[in-house]
């Protein structure tokens, strides 16, 4: 007997969730943080003025049920309202599929490398991560992922465009694997990024959504709409699932001020599209420099790039971290840059021409 209060096994075996680090300062230099796919653009006037209007309310419970927003994104999408869940950013609705469709000892199936939330979240309802490596180029290994298929797969996550390659899935390659996976398993395309991809022949997740019966999407307002601090994301997805996923919640989970700042996002839509289409303009630059530096990358369609420097990776985030950028490391892999301010990024350049 211990003189500590006992954990389930699964838990206190977890990994920490590691989050982009902040700058340290460095004498004279503008601090950049390019380690967590941030939007680097300011919230609109008309955002900051629906947060501090919320603000008023904020000694009462939110609605439970994040009606007008759910009302919204269904009109939006032309779904029912009912195939909408929200939560506490995407992050958020993912840990509540899974508590929605996996048990102890159940298996969830993604690509590896992916979202590093994937295989906390799974630890922690108890289930398996089984882990199929990407390609060599960084993509979705579809066939590997469908022979992962076992009696025990409850879900199968697809990150497009994946976070930290950048890559993204091919529409007609996942219709044909979603042809050969068994319809009582959920497939949840996680499609933070969306926004910023510009690639024609990628998976569309609502079509998908829409054709299959097994198959959800799963969308945040972290990034594009630049809510992160906020949290507020939504699954769209079958409407036993979605009904399961809105009961797995935590209660009042997306506050007030959520909602409202989700509301008007939807409103300045385009304000907040233009943005990003000036953050894709960014990426292209920043990819098309990398390539004169000897770089030769497959196109990100994200607001990061990921850079395979393999053992110079901690060398050259040191050499970042001189220069006060912070960017996201993975030892002995790669680090991922997200497309920030210009000058962060050309602090970037500066430090990787450096790089022995
Ligand atoms: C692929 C992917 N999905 C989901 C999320 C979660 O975003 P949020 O919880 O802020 O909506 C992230 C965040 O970095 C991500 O990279």
């Amino acid at each position: 007997m211990t003189n500590q209060p006992k954990l389930r096994p699964a838990i206190a075996a977890l990994p920490t969730y590691k989050a982009g680090k902040k700058v340290a300062g460095v004498d004279g230099l503008e601090p950049f943080k390019l380690s967590s796919n941030e939007n680097p653009t300011p919230p609109l006037p008309s955002v900051v003025k629906a947060i501090a209007d919320a603000a008023n309310d904020i000694h009462r419970y939110p609605d439970p049920f994040v009606t007008e927003l759910s009302e919204k994104l269904a009109k939006k999408f032309e779904v029912p309202v009912e195939a909408i869940a929200t939560g506490t950013g995407s992050v958020g609705v993912c840990q509540q599929i899974m508590q929605a469709v996996a048990d102890i000892g159940d298996e969830v199936i993604y690509a590896w490398r992916s979202f590093e939330a994937y295989p906390i979240i799974t630890k922690i309802v108890g289930a398996t991560p089984v882990e199929v490596p990407l390609t060599k180029t960084g993509h979705h290994d579809l066939p590997a992922m469908l022979n992962a298929i076992t009696e025990r797969t409850r879900l199968i996550l697809i990150c497009t465009p994946n976070n930290p390659t950048g890559s993204v899935v091919n529409h007609k390659e996942l219709k044909e694997f979603l042809t050969k996976v068994p319809k009582d398993i959920l497939v949840v395309i996680d499609e933070a990024y969306v926004e910023f991809n510009r690639d024609d022949e990628s998976v569309v997740g609502l079509d998908l959504y829409r054709e299959f019966s097994n198959v959800g999407v799963l969308r945040t307002f972290s990034k594009a709409y630049g809510l992160a601090a906020l949290r507020v994301g939504f699954f769209v997805g079958p409407l036993n699932v979605a009904d399961a996923v809105r009961k797995t919640a935590v209660p009042f989970g997306v506050s007030n001020i959520a909602q409202a700042a989700a509301i008007v996002s939807l409103e300045h839509e385009d304000e907040l599209l233009a943005r990003v289409q000036e953050l894709v303009k960014l990426r292209s630059w920043f990819e098309s420099e990398l390539k004169k530096l000897g770089f030769n990358l497959p196109a990100s369609q994200a607001n990061f790039v990921w850079l395979p420097l393999g053992d110079r990776t901690d060398e050259f985030v040191t050499k970042c971290a001189e220069l006060a950028v912070a960017v996201r490391p993975f030892s002995g892999e790669g680090v991922r840059i997200s497309i920030g301010e210009k000058p962060a990024l050309e602090r970037v350049l500066d430090a990787l021409s450096g790089l022995n």
